[in-house]
């Protein structure tokens, strides 16, 4: 009896160490597999920095032979329709220098390639400056905008937060109707933090869509997107830009209602500094 009861022991105590050698294995496998796939993640998103950055070149030159061409020099010579075609290749050069430039930050983000600057800065006179920018567009869709901006003064990258607003000032210009289009714009302050809100009475976001608007090259709808253009990229670019910044985004929208982007960043950046150590 005791000869079983030690053979059974020592077989049990083999198939447990056997098993949990296999458990070991298994977990190396898997760490070697995750170290792999974190690399090729890496050298991907390289590769594609790259090659977005060759496709910048050329269009140095279709720019500067735009500028040739409009000048008083030639344009003289050109008829109106020779001229407006001219125009057409500007434009569409300018959609894909802002593509590239999408692509090349999105890249940038990921590869966490991007660093934050600090500057003081009040907040209502940048978001003015930031609307008049897009003057002509307000004007032309005769959108009405309001704004309730608390004279905060910020330290953070102006050039960061001037591209989350931007961004989101385009989108809700792109989704609203001309002529009773409005565009309200509010930011507090809250606590250590800002909280800055851009809301339009444009067509809504349905829910189901609402948690995938932050993916890389989301879009709601093929119909509207071949009208309203652009990437996707936009608040995925927003996303991870408030992040560095300190902050979170989300979304509020009612279809054929409202939508409401409201992010958080810190009012001051050093405290991103003091967060991580
Ligand atoms: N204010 C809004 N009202 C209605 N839909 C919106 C609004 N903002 C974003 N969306 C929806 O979310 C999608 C993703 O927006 P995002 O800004 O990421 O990309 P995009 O505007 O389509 O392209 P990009 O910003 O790269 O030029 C949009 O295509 C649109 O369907
Ligand atoms: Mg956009």
């Amino acid at each position: 009896m005791a000869y079983i009861a030690t053979k059974k022991y020592i077989e049990n105590k083999i198939k447990i160490e056997l098993e949990e050698t296999e458990k070991e294995i298994i977990k190396e496998q898997t760490r070697e597999k995750i170290v792999r796939l974190q690399e090729l993640d890496k050298q991907k998103s390289e590769f594609t920095s790259m090659i977005t950055h060759e496709l910048k070149t050329p269009l140095g030159p279709i720019f500067g032979y735009c500028e040739v061409l409009t000048h008083p020099k030639f344009r003289n010579k050109m008829t109106d329709e020779q001229l407006d075609m001219v125009k057409k290749i500007e434009n569409s050069a300018k959609t894909l220098q802002i593509l590239i430039d999408d692509l090349l930050l999105i890249q940038k983000l990921v590869l966490g390639k991007i660093t934050i600057k600090n500057e003081k800065f009040t907040l209502k006179k940048f978001i003015q400056e930031i609307i008049e920018l897009q003057n002509n567009i307000i004007k032309e869709k005769n959108i009405k905008m309001q704004f309730n901006v608390d004279d905060i003064t910020l330290n953070s990258d102006k050039l960061r937060l001037g591209e989350i607003i931007n961004n989101l000032i385009n989108n809700s210009i792109d989704f609203v109707s001309e002529n009773t289009g409005l565009i309200e714009i509010n930011a507090h302050k809250d606590g250590d933090k800002v909280k800055i809100s851009i809301k339009d009475n444009g067509i809504g976001i349905k829910k189901e869509d609402q948690s995938s608007l932050f993916t890389e090259f989301y879009q709601v709808d093929t119909t509207l997107r071949r009208k309203h253009g652009g990437t996707g990229l936009g608040l995925a670019i927003c996303k991870r830009l408030t992040e560095l910044l300190g902050g979170q985004i989300w979304v509020e929208s009612e279809v054929g209602k409202f939508t409401k982007m409201t992010f958080t960043v810190l009012v001051d950046n050093n405290r991103i500094n003091e967060n991580n150590f």
